[in-house]
């Protein structure tokens, strides 16, 4: 297989591969190649449900169904993100996923199955690249805080579909999780900043307006390009993002086009020392 950097912060594509017919060591060589460069991209891979399904298996346990997105008929694992006219996206936000919840999954692994011809890219960002250009004073300020994460913006589809009651049961069944503001990868040892937009809610100890100026503060400073990767999708491309160490923001610039993703996401990462 051939790797090639996309940019020096993040990410990297992968080809000569078809992920149809991979070896023991095609696995070990891809999950290094995600290890390393937070974000890999295949192009052109037509691969069916179950094949997507035993790919991320591989890497772990799958998912069980999303508290908020329906899955494809039959596969439970399988997360549908179809957009177009009369359905907005809400990923169009700097977001890990599932943050919400105590342990968030290791890795997503997101295949195209119909996306515009031009429009709908996805933005990754490195979280670690993002801590280390931070002044050392904001480093040493954040080392040791946690920060509160509940499921943010899925209240509007829990209100839309039964008022303020289904929010309350929503933030009740699906909960709060609380989370080191600065983490250390598991695998690699680097530091990432483990916040996010979407579902970072208050900063353990602060009062809520101080709170919200310092996530500001460190969203924007996250959210600089140098700390980026952009993929234009085509039909079968899959990317594949490492949850820990990166966030992500879906562009939603081509309604009422249809853009249509099929993601399993991962719990553990079973290669974790
Ligand atoms: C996601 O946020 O998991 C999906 C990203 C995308 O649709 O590009």
């Amino acid at each position: 297989m051939k790797i090639e950097q996309v940019t020096p912060a993040i990410g990297a594509e992968i080809s000569d591969i078809c992920l149809n017919n991979l070896s023991p060591t095609d696995f070990d060589d891809i999950y290094q190649a995600l290890i390393a460069h937070k974000v890999i991209f295949f192009r052109d891979q037509d691969i069916s449900p179950e094949t997507h399904i035993a790919f991320a298996k591989s890497f772990g346990e799958p998912e069980p169904p999303h508290p908020v997105y329906p899955s494809i008929e039959g596969y439970e694992n399988i997360v549908l993100l179809k957009s177009g006219a009369g359905s907005k996206p809400d990923t169009n936000d700097w977001h890990k996923d599932l943050t919400f919840k105590p342990n968030p999954p290791f890795t997503s692994i997101l295949h195209a199955i119909e996306v515009p011809d031009v429009g709908g890219d996805t933005l990754w960002s490195n979280t670690n690249a993002a801590y280390e250009a931070l002044p050392s004073v904001w480093q040493d300020y954040l080392e040791g805080l946690e920060a509160i994460h509940d499921i943010g913006t899925f209240r509007n589809d829990l209100y839309y579909k039964g008022g303020i009651e289904a929010v309350n049961d929503g933030l009740k069944s699906t909960g709060s999780a609380v989370h080191k503001m600065v983490d250390t990868h598991p695998v690699s040892g680097l530091k990432y900043l483990n916040i996010n937009q979407s579902f970072t809610r208050h900063i353990v100890g602060e009062i809520q307006g101080e709170s919200d100026r310092i996530l500001q503060y460190l969203y924007q400073h996250m959210a600089k390009p140098e700390f980026q990767v952009r993929l234009r999708w085509r039909k079968n491309t899959i990317a594949m993002w490492d949850n820990r160490i990166t966030h992500h923001y879906a562009i939603c610039d081509y309604l009422p086009e249809i853009r249509h993703m099929q993601r399993v996401t991962v719990l553990n990462d079973k290669r974790e020392p």
